[in-house]
């Protein structure tokens, strides 16, 4: 069964020639989520190959969107929505599904979505998401787990301040507000370079969007959207991983296709740390031959370090001379691996959002578990550098948000493959 699939990793080969970033994940899942906004037909270019980007065409299927599948592709059509029901079977597998109240509530006046209830990293409340759509005349109620949203005669501009930075808040928001009545303008928010993405391809369809990339952003609401034929965005923290396992099974890789605009801040920590990024042509250089230097790290909302890196880079520190500090400030309960690089010989210290990274001279491999998306990849980035063999259990975490990570690995001298 795909679902008892293990990574297997024989470490300390170091890596060498070129690895293809793909579309980012969550660029595109707003992205397939705003085609809810319209009935023409979407076309989205560059998608990633991934399990949550599967989950979302299910869950869009199941409100009887016309979905056509191709090759890093993928064609959509809302003409015929018939199911304003986001399902928790659908919902459980991927938070991220919340992104269809927003544009849901805007088109069709009414949305029942399940409540993602808890997370491995976290609890992840969506009451910003829910107040805001309120703030913009939506009445909601809670009924055997769902939300219920509904707004008879339609959303209207709103001035809504975010308490808290939150990126899919914002993206509802935007989403919802292009089909609004009047000026909604979002302050405090999130500044991601996903959230851009967004706001760039909702402008293809005939909103009015100005000022995403900053904090406050201003929507002049439109009567209707049409369709849009664009590419996804390459992913950073793709790019941001691939770093790291430069960084830490040492080489030298061109990550083709990325974008180090979009990843300053980490780029100025590996730079401290010893690991050389150029930026080229054809995409970002990195190249590191010899140990690393110890760094401290607060993850932030976008330009700070993304919390969606913090188990990678941490799993380089863990080899670096010197003790490093890494501080939590997204999600509350973001150390799942550290129990994991622990048993590979890591020596970290967790004390509420803080860890302390004491750098040792060698990984060993060891049986592991995957316990979340980006723990899987701090997992894989540790097992490339350790010595002995690496068992990573649950790898289907990782196919959530990675694309053939064992292949793009081989196709750089890395020794990893799958079992079942
Ligand atoms: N928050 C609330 N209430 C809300 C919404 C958020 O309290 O209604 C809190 C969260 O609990 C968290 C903070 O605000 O403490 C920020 O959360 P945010 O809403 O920004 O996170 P998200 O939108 O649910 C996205 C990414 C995550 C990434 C975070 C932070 C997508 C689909 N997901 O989540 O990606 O970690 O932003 O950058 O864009 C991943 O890819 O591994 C991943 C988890």
């Amino acid at each position: 069964m795909k679902d008892m699939q293990k990574i297997v990793i024989e470490g300390r080969r170091s890596l060498e020639g070129v690895v293809n970033i793909s579309g980012s994940k969550n660029a595109s899942l707003p992205i397939m989520a705003a085609t809810l906004l319209t009935s023409e037909i979407c076309s989205i270019r560059n998608l990633p190959n991934l399990r949550d980007i599967d989950s979302f065409s299910e869950l869009m299927n199941s409100f009887g969107a016309n979905i056509d599948k191709l090759d890093h592709a993928i064609n959509i059509c809302c003409d015929n929505i018939n199911n304003l029901t986001a399902h928790y079977d659908l919902v459980k597998k991927m938070r991220a599904s919340i992104l269809v109240l927003g544009p849901m509530v805007a088109r069709f006046a009414r949305a029942k979505v399940s409540l993602p209830g808890g997370c491995a990293i976290g609890l992840r409340p969506i009451n910003l998401h829910i107040d805001a759509l309120k703030k913009m005349g939506a009445t909601g109620s809670v009924e055997k787990g769902y939300i219920i949203l509904e707004a008879p005669s339609g959303l209207h501009g709103a001035d809504i301040y975010f308490p808290k930075i939150t990126v899919t808040g914002t993206e509802n928001i935007l989403m919802a507000a292009s089909l609004a009545k009047g000026r909604t303008i979002i302050h405090n928010a999130a500044k991601e370079p996903e959230v851009v993405a967004l706001a760039n391809i909702l402008n293809k369809m005939g909103a009015y969007i100005y000022g995403a990339g900053t904090d406050k952003i201003v929507v002049d609401g439109v009567e209707r959207l049409g369709g849009f034929e664009e590419a996804v965005i390459y992913d950073r923290i793709e790019t941001g991983t691939f770093i790291a396992a430069v960084a830490a099974a040492k080489g030298e890789v061109l990550l083709k296709n990325a974008k180090i605009d979009m990843l300053e801040c980490p780029v100025s920590i590996f730079d401290e740390m010893g690991v050389i990024i150029e930026k080229t042509e054809k995409g970002v250089k990195v190249s590191c031959d010899k140990g690393l230097k110890p760094a401290n790290i607060y993850t932030a909302p976008y330009p700070g370090f993304p919390t969606d890196l913090q188990a990678q880079i941490m799993a380089d520190l863990s080899l670096a001379y010197g003790t490093s500090i890494i501080n939590e400030n997204i999600f509350e309960n973001r150390f799942m691996h550290v129990a994991e690089l622990s048993r590979m010989g890591a020596d970290i210290k967790v004390s509420g959002k803080q860890a302390v990274v004491k750098g040792v001279k060698h990984l060993t491999g060891a049986n592991v578990m995957a316990t979340d998306l980006r723990a899987s990849a701090s997992l894989v980035v540790a097992g490339l550098a350790a010595n002995g063999t690496t068992v990573i259990d649950r790898a289907y975490h990782i196919d959530r948000g990675y694309e053939s990570i064992e292949k793009k690995l081989q196709a750089v001298g890395a020794r990893i493959w799958r079992e079942s």
